[in-house]
């Protein structure tokens, strides 16, 4: 499933960087790409993979200060540009979101609810036009399918907030 292909996509960046020089801060910002921030756990995975203390990760995010630590929305849509998504309809999702939230591209909601942004090839190309929000894939979008996704976020997290 695609869910899992986030888990893989970070296995095959850790892959792709792991020999390389300066490797780390390659692998923290297609992270960063790819959530809209460097989250606590997925660092720690990057440690353990590249066999470093967290310690040395946390030092570059903090040196350069354009990778950010909390995610800047409770919801990051990440909404998917690469090439198969596109031809199928991705601007048409992203234009939607935009309309539906009032913000643009790289912009969080008023109340900090949702975070809108753009990310290349999310590996599922079978999927196209596919989204992700909060590492859950949405596949084969449709501009009409984007009010309901909305409404089910908030929904979600009114749920949370009652538990
Ligand atoms: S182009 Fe969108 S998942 Fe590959």
């Amino acid at each position: 499933m695609c869910a899992e292909s986030l888990g893989q996509e970070l296995s095959a960046t850790l892959k792709k960087w792991k020999n390389k020089r300066g490797n780390l801060i390659m692998i923290l910002h297609e992270i960063q790409d790819r959530y809209g921030y460097v989250p606590r756990d997925v660092a720690l995975e990057v440690a353990k993979e590249l066999d470093i203390p967290l310690a040395q990760i946390w030092e570059v995010l903090t040196f350069y200060n354009l990778f950010k630590l909390e995610a800047p929305g409770k919801y990051v849509i990440s909404v998917c540009m690469g090439t198969a998504c596109y031809l199928k309809g991705a601007p048409e999702v992203f234009d939607k979101f935009k309309e539906e939230l009032g913000v643009d591209e790289g912009e969080s909601t008023k109340d900090k609810m949702f975070h809108l942004q753009g990310v290349r090839c999310l590996g599922c190309c079978g999927l196209a036009p596919a989204v992700t929000i909060n590492g859950k894939i949405y596949s084969k979008l449709k501009p009409h399918d984007v009010a309901g996704i909305i409404v089910q976020c908030r929904e979600q997290d009114k749920l949370k907030n009652l538990n």
